[in-house]
């Protein structure tokens, strides 16, 4: 049976190493992170067992959003490097046998985006500014044109000199763009092929699902139907005036056609926050492959809800013939390791707020958690997301002082919420040096003393680590891929599990999470091939928050 990671459809079964690259790997001590920062540590990647790394930007930007908000993407911000500096970290990672995905940003640009500057020199009416979404306000001009909301917090629109307004669903230095101008889709799909063209192995496409929006004719308010948040509920189906709409998937099958022209084809994940149904829509077959599984991430950590967010997910996958996708943390949500050992109904941003001192997380039950955690993320079926940083464990740092804080989500919520710093910390790779080994001098955010302890080299050589849980894990799931009935298999439920437990097979492995309040036992008729627990499995019991994978042909499991 061919091993599915060289296969064509490599991505249907992969484990992808998400790099947030300000916080990964300084080389010239500027603070941030690097392209040739990245590049020499790539071999804990491959170490790790993952099959591919997907970047996000580090192209020109002013970085009023961490990169996000691109000035031009075909360049590379001097602060990440060149595009030799891009050409070689592609051409490393293949030796490696990675894969590399890049992050397109096709929702918004810079403000200092060659095309946003030219329309703001250009009159109200032209052609330049109708790459973007300018209109004139209400009233007496001075109201902005709807009452719109930004993602980041306060109104979504922003006055020019001139009077008239542009929208920006995110920040005032990411004006929106109007994907129903021609030259928008041409550049875009013209922007993927020179990215492809130098090698690299697929797309991450940033708000998929907020390209499409309804500009004919007046704007629409939202009023009390305002989403603040960026999940748009199933009740909008497809009419929303700019979230989730029907005819983003025109868009979607443009960029598809452009990546399927190469050979092999190449791969396509939508970040989409739409409601799980209609997220599947963006993986259709002639869509994007994949679409990263918010579900999965909000779901709370009780056995009946994860089942059920995992049966829904498989079974829209498969309606759509797409490959499901696991994710528990990225650079935009709060760390699981602490995110999961929150209290029922605590709100992680409502506990960011209280700077750590309470709820209180408990450091035990939180990295149990986190254990068992990955050992479920990594036996689903489908592709698995990895941010980094979860393979050491690391938790969300809630307490970052106002005064280092650069998201703009804070200073746009005038403090109302603390923003995603708090999981964007530089990696610590040392227990020593003025940032752990992240750089030659000091990181752009402080890490906490914590971070000593979790660090690579701290970690590299003990058997108990998070680090060689998930050494080990991704070792296993490689085997029971390469036998051919891996993470490419269908899901089977375990009949008559106990409540509370999480027990099914996949392929070759078969893996039980205990999500109640007391011991579950283990079938014995074979041993673990890996627990969570700390000490092993002693005498064939799981404890609360732990999990274990066995041989798929052992008996039941009771709680
Ligand atoms: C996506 C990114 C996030 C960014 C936003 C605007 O959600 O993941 O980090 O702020 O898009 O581009």
């Amino acid at each position: 049976m061919s091993d599915p990671r060289t296969t064509e459809q490599w991505w249907r079964t992969a484990v992808v190493y998400q790099i947030y690259i300000r916080s990964f790997s300084d080389s010239d001590g500027d603070g941030l992170g690097d392209l040739p920062g990245i590049t020499a540590r790539l071999p804990h990647i491959a170490d790790l067992g993952a099959d591919a790394v997907w970047i996000t930007p580090f192209y020109r930007s002013p970085m009023h959003d961490g990169g996000y908000d691109v000035a031009d993407h075909r360049a590379v911000d001097p602060r990440f490097g060149t595009l030799d500096d891009a050409d070689d970290l592609i051409g490393r990672a293949h030796e490696l046998g990675l894969r590399v995905i890049i992050d397109i940003v096709p929702n918004h640009t810079s403000d200092q985006h060659a095309w946003f500057e030219e329309a703001l020199t250009a009159p109200p009416g032209s052609d330049s500014r109708s790459r973007y979404v300018f209109r004139d306000g209400q009233g007496d001009g001075t109201e902005p044109p709807t009452d719109w909301q930004s993602v980041f917090g306060g109104p979504a629109w922003r006055r020019v000199p001139d009077g008239q307004w542009y929208l920006h669903l995110f920040g005032p230095h990411q004006p929106d763009l109007d994907w129903s101008h021609p030259e928008v889709r041409a550049d875009f799909e013209d922007i993927l092929r020179f990215w492809l063209d130098r090698g690299v192995d697929g797309f991450r496409f940033d708000v998929a699902h907020g390209m499409a929006k309804d500009l004919v004719g007046p704007l629409r308010d939202l009023g009390p139907a305002q989403v603040h948040h960026r999940i748009v509920g199933d009740g909008w189906q497809g009419g929303h005036p700019f979230w989730d709409r029907d005819d983003v998937h025109a868009l979607l099958r443009g960029f598809r056609r452009v990546t399927d022209a190469y050979t092999p084809p190449r791969a396509t994940v939508a970040e989409s926050w739409a409601a799980l149904d209609r997220r599947a829509l963006y993986t259709r077959p002639d869509e994007l492959h994949q679409a990263f599984n918010f579900d999965f991430l909000n779901t709370p950590w009780r056995a009946d809800a994860l089942r059920a967010t995992i049966d829904r997910s498989l079974a829209l996958a498969a309606g759509t013939g797409a490959a499901p996708t696991w994710v528990l943390s990225n650079h935009d949500v709060v760390r699981h390791a602490s995110r999961l050992a929150l209290s029922d109904g605590v709100d992680p941003d409502d506990w960011l707020l209280t700077d750590g001192r309470t709820p209180h997380i408990d450091p035990v039950r939180a990295a149990r958690r986190a254990r068992a955690a990955a050992l479920l993320l990594l036996a689903l079926p489908g592709a698995a997301y990895l941010y980094q940083g979860e393979e050491l464990g690391l938790p969300e740092v809630a307490d970052l002082p106002a005064d280092v804080l650069q998201d703009p989500v804070h200073d746009r919520s005038a403090g109302r919420r603390k923003g995603r710093d708090g999981c964007r910390v530089p990696l610590p790779w040392s227990a020593t040096g003025p940032s752990l080994g992240f750089g030659p001098g000091p990181a752009w955010l402080p890490q906490p003393p914590s971070y000593r302890s979790l660090s690579v080299e701290a970690q590299h050589l003990d058997p108990d680590s998070m680090l060689a849980l998930y050494r080990r894990a991704l070792a296993l799931r490689h085997t029971c891929m390469s036998t051919g009935t891996g993470a490419d298999a269908p899901l089977r439920w375990q009949s008559d599990s106990a409540p509370g437990l999480l027990d099914f097979r996949a392929g070759d492995l078969r893996c039980v999470v205990n999500l109640s309040d007391g011991p579950a036992r283990l079938p014995t008729d074979r041993p673990p091939l890996l627990t969570s627990a700390l000490s092993g499995a002693p005498g064939g019991r799981l404890l609360p928050d732990e999990a274990a994978w066995l041989g798929a042909g052992g008996g039941e499991a009771e709680a």
